[in-house]
């Protein structure tokens, strides 16, 4: 059934919410357990259906997965790696199934991934990730739309410098290279919290790692990993989109079981926009100042500068600022799909090649809007609180891939907003 979330605006938002793990550490998180065949036991797993993707991918491998529904907590069990195939009627659901590659290929010596092909914010290649895969000895053939990778005596560590910075390319061969023979060193490697993450995790499991949250990380191979338990990080994505909730509804939000510390850039940019941000013991209180945001330039960067999937939500809230905003996105060619929606709900929206003139407007009005990706539609969720009148939101099923319980956490935080059958 397609879904529409219809919202009435107009509500500063007031109360707590809980962020829950990140989706993006969470994801390669589990590709992990495919390196050992011991239990990998990961708490604070968000609900989503991005992860029921790759449970369901896992599953196809042979990954025994325990999880009660309901609960945050998920063990992984690979003893037996029955298939290397990742088909792509899953691969194409969700770009993340390349993370199973390094890891088919380390524990197998072989794997069959679909490649995932284009994308709503962009083409989205994988050519570092295989690039990195050759280097450490394995052959990569490409044939009916699937990555063929063989290595049948295993992997041998190497000198990578990566073109470009990613972090799902970072992630898998940071995987690889825990079980291949020697060390591995990742040069130009993403910088991500997640990419920390997974590499604490992969300690725990008994890999050798260091550098993780530099530009270079060296790996020396083991000959096996084995069990550990571990905790997803807070989503710094999650935690962002709830900060600009309550700056673009005037108001006043506690967000637990996160940390400032994961938000440097997107802090200090709500920040010079006049907003208070204070930390307090469990994470942040988030409030405007009362008067009008201030017009503020943000430009995406890999880790630690703004995040390009917080670039759609910082969007909406700029569209109603004194002044105007100057947003330039440098990770993906394609990602503004949301400003002809913005522009629908009464924005004044200009886009120049990557950059977005913004000019602030006094407000938002409701409208009928079609949500793209994952971010875009939780921008147009933003900008329906803010505005004037009702804002009916189709193709909503994106933003169950990356937020839980969205209407919910913001009805209890007074919002008017509710999920109907379109
Ligand atoms: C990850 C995140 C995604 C986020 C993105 C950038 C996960 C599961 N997803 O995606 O939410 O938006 O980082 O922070 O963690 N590139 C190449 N060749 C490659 C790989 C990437 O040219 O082989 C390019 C991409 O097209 C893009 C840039 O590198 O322009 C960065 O992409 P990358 O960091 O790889 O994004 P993902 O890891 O796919």
């Amino acid at each position: 059934m397609t879904e529409s979330i219809r919202i009435v605006g107009g509500n500063p938002l007031q109360g707590v919410i809980q962020i829950r793990g990140a989706k993006n550490a969470a994801l390669p998180l589990m590709t992990a357990a495919l390196l050992t065949d011991e239990t990998l036991t990961l708490t604070n797993v968000p609900h989503l259906t991005d992860i029921q993707t790759m449970a369901e991918l896992l599953e196809q491998h042979g990954v025994h997965i325990n999880h009660t529904a309901g609960s945050y907590a998920y063990e992984l069990k690979a003893q037996t790696i029955i298939n290397t195939t990742a088909s792509y009627d899953l691969v194409c659901k969700m770009r993340a199934s390349i993370l199973v590659l390094g890891p088919l290929v380390a524990r197998c010596g072989q794997a069959r991934v679909s490649l995932p092909g284009g994308c709503a914010i962009g083409t989205r290649p994988v050519d570092i990730h295989l690039s990195g895969l050759k280097q450490l000895g394995a052959q990569i053939e490409l044939s009916e739309g699937y990555i063929n990778a063989s290595a049948p005596k295993g992997l041998t560590g190497a000198k990578i410098t990566m073109p470009l910075v990613s972090v799902t390319a970072t992630e898998n061969l940071m995987m690889a290279g825990t079980l291949a023979k020697g060390e591995t060193h990742l040069i130009n490697a993403a910088r991500e919290p997640e990419v920390v993450d997974l590499a604490n995790c992969l300690i725990a499991m008994g890999a050798k790692i260091t550098g993780a949250g530099t530009d270079t990380i060296i790996i020396e191979g083991v000959s096996r990993l084995h069990k550990a338990t571990y905790a997803v990080l807070p989503d710094r994505i999650e935690t962002g989109t709830y900060a600009m909730a309550a700056v673009i509804t005037g108001g006043d939000l506690e967000l637990t079981h996160t940390s400032l510390a994961l938000i440097p850039s997107i802090a200090s940019t709500l920040q010079q926009a006049g907003i208070i941000i204070q930390e307090t013991p469990n994470g942040m209180r988030v409030k405007s100042s009362g008067s009008s945001i201030l017009g503020v330039d943000v430009m995406t960067e890999p880790y630690p500068g703004f995040a390009t999937d917080l670039q759609a939500q910082i969007m909406a809230v700029m569209t109603i600022c004194r002044g105007a905003s100057m947003i330039t996105e440098t990770i993906f060619e394609n990602r503004f799909m949301h400003v002809q929606e913005l522009c629908r709900m009464g924005a004044n929206i200009t886009v120049h090649h990557s950059s977005a003139l913004v000019r602030g407007v006094p407000y938002l009005s409701g409208a009928q809007v079609m949500a793209t990706d994952l971010r875009a539609s939780v921008c147009l969720v933003l900008a329906g609180l803010a505005a004037k009148g009702e804002t009916t939101i189709s193709r909503i099923y994106h933003l169950d891939r990356g937020y839980e319980n969205l209407e919910e956490k913001f009805r209890n935080c007074g919002a008017n907003i509710e999920r109907i059958a379109a």
